[in-house]
Formats: C-alpha cells, structure tokens, sequence
C-alpha cells in the first residue's frame, strides 16, 4: 500500500508519468505538477478557493467553440503567450506577438504592390518595406501572410457585412526582398468580454482593449518562422494592451504622402499615410 502524505504528494504523482517515452513531455509534466503543487502549498489554497478555480475553467470551456477559444485568450491575457513570444525571439531580429484569435489559413494569394482596399472605408495606408537575414542581406523566398480589422473594429469573422476574405492575403516579397501593400489604418479593439474572463477584467478594473494593430506572419525557408504584429504609435491603448504584445521594434509611425507620381502610381486620387516594416528573420535552429 502507497501511504500518501503530504510530503511524498508531489514526488509520487510525478512518478505517474514515468511511462511517458517522449523526454520532454515527460519533463514538462513533471515541471507543471511541481508548480501546481508549489502553488497551493504557498498560497494555502483552500477548498472553495480550488472550487472557484475549477469553476472559472468550466465556465472557459463552456464559452469555447471551435471559433472561440477562452483557454487561448487566457494565455493571452495572463501573459503567457507573449512570454513563449518572447522567449523565441533573439536579440537583433524582429520579435513576435501574439497571434490572437482571426488568423484564418487560405487568405487569397495576391502579389505585391498588393492592394486589399477594395469598398473599405478608412484611412488609405501604404505598408512597405523588406524581409532580411541578420547579415542584412534580402531573404526573397519569404512570404508573407497579412490580416486586420476593418474600420468599425471588426475582423471579418465577427462582421456578416464583410467578405470572408476581406482584409487579409498572403503574398511572397519581390526579387529584392521588398513589398508594398495598400491598406486601411487598422482601429482598435475589445478583446471578447462575455466569458469568464471578461468578469475577471470587471474585477480587477484592466483595460480590454488592444492598440490598432497589422497582424503579419514571415515565412521563408530555413529560417524561423515569425508570427507579429505591428502598431500604430498614435493609439491610445499602446500602453494598455490587453494581451501585452506591444514591443517597441514593432511601432511604426504613420506619414502623411502627398506625392502625385506616386499616388498615380498606387491608383489613387488622395493623399495617404505610409508606414514601413523591416523584418529581420533569424535562421532556423539546427
Ligand atoms: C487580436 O489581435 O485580435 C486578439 C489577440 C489576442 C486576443 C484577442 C484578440
Ligand atoms: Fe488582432
């Protein structure tokens, strides 16, 4: 017979997962067991308090569909996902931010300079810029997957007004690295509300909104893949992000374009902001 006591607990659960063959899991498994445990040693976690817990993941899996998935806005809003974000990123290249949760795979293939302003209202913004490697030089197999909201806030998946390929593409760089995409200025916008964290929010008075925000993920072949965001320095809730993905690197100021050579040259008929974004990508780990 095991005797269980409070001071072999821990050591005999992890011992639990001895059969798993795979190292890192089992480690993993390990890890978590010892810091739940740590945790409600330390905190002398009572009943009601454990019951509350387990109450507030019933209520995330009850609001969970395959659209919408509250265990992944915790991740966000408790700051997990931006600190495994952050934990990949090496110094020199550009980091990454969350992902969120209206990436939709099969954006429609376009080619640069890409225009994705079709009857979209908003103001017209020009995104350039480049794909690198850390020596500087153009990385022109890399491709680039683009989404955002549209002027109301909203990303197509919330809004039956949008087309479901409304504000997104995915494109691959020109021969020297380089694209050029037309677009609206993003706006900002609430994180979901309705679910258990939402009243979380409510109690500890944070703010649910995030900064306006371009959405972009960098692939090209032996390098590491990077999934970011990028900002508009002039938003008010830059310093408030609900889920922490602001990084400086990755605010870009907006300037005004007036040029008539270009604006013919883009098609259009008034004045624009513009906005650059170069992308440093770090090689694959080996
Ligand atoms: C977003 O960028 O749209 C987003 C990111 C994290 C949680 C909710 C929304
Ligand atoms: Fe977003």
């Amino acid at each position: 017979m095991k005797n269980i006591h409070r001071d072999n607990l821990t050591a005999v659960v992890q011992h639990s997962f001895a059969g798993i063959s795979d190292e890192r899991t089992r480690h993993l498994l390990e890890q978590l067991v010892g810091h739940l445990h740590a945790f409600a040693l330390q905190t002398k976690l009572t009943h009601d308090e454990w019951r509350a817990g387990l109450g507030f993941l019933h209520e995330a899996a009850h609001i969970t569909t395959d659209s919408r998935s509250e265990f992944s806005l915790m991740s966000d809003v408790f700051g997990l996902s931006s600190l495994v974000d952050l934990m990949s990123s090496r110094p020199g290249t550009t980091p990454g931010s969350v992902l969120g949760p209206f990436h939709a795979r099969g954006s429609p293939w376009m080619t640069t300079p890409v225009n994705l302003l079709a009857d979209n209202p908003g103001e017209v913004v020009l995104l350039h810029g480049s794909v690198k490697d850390e020596a500087g030089q153009p990385i022109t197999n890399a491709t680039i997957d683009f989404w955002q909201n549209a002027d109301n806030g909203l990303y197509w998946q919330q809004d039956p007004e949008q087309s479901q390929d409304n504000l997104r593409c995915q494109f691959k760089v020109d021969a020297s690295g380089c694209f050029e995409l037309l677009t609206i200025r993003p706006k900002p916008y609430s994180i979901p509300t309705d679910g258990p964290i939402g009243k979380l929010f409510r109690a500890s008075g944070r703010s649910h909104w995030r900064p306006a925000h371009f959405h972009i993920i960098v692939e090209a072949a032996a390098y590491q893949t990077l999934v970011t965001e990028l900002f508009d320095p002039e938003d008010p809730y830059l310093d408030s992000d609900a889920v922490f993905g602001v990084r400086q690197a990755l605010v870009t100021a907006y300037q005004p374009q007036n040029n008539a050579a270009d604006m013919a040259r883009l098609g259009l008929s008034q004045p624009y902001l513009s906005a650059e974004f170069s992308v440093v990508l770090p090689l694959a780990r080996a």
